[in-house]
């Protein structure tokens, strides 16, 4: 349990994998926030089975944001909204990149607000480097043999390259 007197926040995703673009979002969050909590969905059966088990996903993650202190990671199988409350966190904290994003972002902030209307949603703007940027996009230029050194930790690089490319 956090300190209740922290500013808490909590970073939801899938991370399959993390690619910068998170990695943006998350590290200026920790920039603004006492406290960031990286949430790892882990729903086997939501959205289809990852390219990485949660573990894997959560050690990605975790090897790049080690030297941060205030960012801690780990994964989740409840309701977001539970997830953020279990933690006392104030808002979710998520990434908005183009206008396509918006409208499932809306969505999400009118479910999770219907939920927990004390809890609020933050979007931050992509970067401009990484406002088209995807973990699927990622790993359709891994399966392919395409260059994804500059989105991606090395780490991740490595693993997708031996898990996907054909
Ligand atoms: O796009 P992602 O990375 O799969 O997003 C996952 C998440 C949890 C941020 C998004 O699905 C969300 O905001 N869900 C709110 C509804 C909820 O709590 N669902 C159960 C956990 S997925």
């Amino acid at each position: 349990m956090s300190d209740p007197a922290k500013r808490v926040v909590v970073c939801p995703g899938t991370f399959d994998p993390v690619t910068y673009g998170h990695l943006d979002v998350i590290t200026r969050a920790a920039g603004m926030f006492d406290q960031v909590v990286v949430g790892v969905v882990n729903l086997p059966w939501r959205k289809g089975s990852t390219v990485f088990s949660v573990e894997e996903r959560i050690g990605f993650i975790e090897n790049v944001v080690r030297e941060i202190e205030n960012i801690t990671v780990e994964a989740f199988t409840t309701l977001l909204v539970d997830f953020a409350r279990r933690h006392n966190a104030k808002a979710i904290v998520k990434g908005l990149r183009a206008i396509s994003d918006f409208e499932y972002e809306m969505e999400m902030n009118q479910l999770n607000h219907r939920q927990a209307p004390e809890i609020e949603s933050v979007y931050l703007m992509a970067s401009d480097k990484y406002s088209f940027l995807s973990s699927s996009g990622v790993k359709e230029l891994a399966t392919f043999g395409g260059d994804i050194d500059d989105l991606v930790p090395r780490e991740v690089a490595t693993a997708l390259k031996e898990r996907l490319a054909r």
